[in-house]
């Protein structure tokens, strides 16, 4: 079957009844195109789960801040749809910002990630999982889908999109698909498109940081964050913005004493490019 474009918010309402007409079972893969592996990942997981894949690419005005990189954001959407066709996608759903937010770009009624959406990433980019939260609860009413894939890059967003799905007792379930990375390790994200490549090779402190956590784990939270701090000491290039250890099943700050799994978070600036990376690691 040739992919559907839906290019508004009808022509996708129309495409999920007819396939759910037949009995299909749907899956949604939100992005903001620019697709790269790590994309194709989540689309390749959703297939295991669904009858039908409709892959979202939309460019959410609500989640950048006024000094992001909104204009200068990646968008091809020709190419992200020949890569989606090559994975045997049903339909691609490319609204536009009039169709998604009629009152021009912004949102009268917003979905509120609370605390969790102030501190780490929330703290550097205010209001942005709150422009998240709001635009996946649109795509998920849109389509309602069976089962949501996102990518665990970003800890935090996914996080937060399982509590909305709890506490808005939203009927989806929601994967988690782990982050793929280029074999240097550099996490793939649609930004590196941007890096130069001198940044790109310092675009490594990022990853680096992790595995020097994740050496250091057997000495604890100081230490870990101690072993992935001296990665930024050395790496002039880069400007850190956080690094953080948090317990994976609630998002709070792990303390000096805990034991268990943790999941170390990073943000950092690479010339003009900010990238974030997280790894889960175990404390003795
Ligand atoms: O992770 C992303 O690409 C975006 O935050 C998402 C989930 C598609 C919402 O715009």
């Amino acid at each position: 079957m040739p992919i559907q474009t839906l290019t508004t918010i009808d022509d996708a309402r129309a495409f999920v009844a007819s396939a759910r007409a037949e009995g299909k079972r749907v899956a949604l893969v939100p992005t903001m195109g620019a697709l790269h592996a790590g994309h194709l990942e989540l689309v390749r997981v959703a297939r295991e789960h669904a009858d039908v894949v409709i892959a979202s690419v939309f460019v959410n005005p609500l989640q950048f801040g006024p000094h992001e990189d909104l204009a200068r954001y990646p968008r091809m959407p020709e190419a992200d749809t020949e890569q989606l066709i090559v994975l045997g996608v049903e339909a691609v759903f490319m609204p536009s910002v009039e169709d998604m937010y009629p009152d021009g770009g912004r949102s009268a009624t917003l979905v509120t990630a609370g605390h969790l959406g102030t501190v780490l990433e929330g703290r550097s980019r205010p209001g942005h999982y709150d422009g998240v939260l709001t635009v996946v609860a649109k795509l998920f009413s849109i389509v309602q889908p069976d089962v949501a894939v996102f990518g665990e890059k970003d800890a935090q967003q996914l996080f937060l999109v399982r509590r909305l799905v709890r506490d808005l007792n939203l009927p989806v379930e929601i994967i988690g698909v782990p982050t793929v990375r280029e074999p240097d390790g550099l996490a793939l994200s649609s930004r590196n498109a941007m890096l130069s490549a001198g940044e790109r090779r310092d675009a490594l402190a990022l990853s680096r940081a992790l595995e020097a956590a994740g050496s250091a784990a057997d000495r604890g939270v100081e230490s870990m964050l101690a072993a992935a701090q001296s990665v930024f000491q050395s790496d002039t290039g880069v400007q850190l913005d956080y690094l953080a250890i948090v317990d994976p099943c609630t998002f709070a700050f792990a303390g000096e004493q805990h034991h268990g799994p943790v999941q170390v978070l990073v943000a950092a600036r690479v010339g003009s490019v900010r990238l974030i990376d997280n790894a889960i690691f175990s404390i003795p």
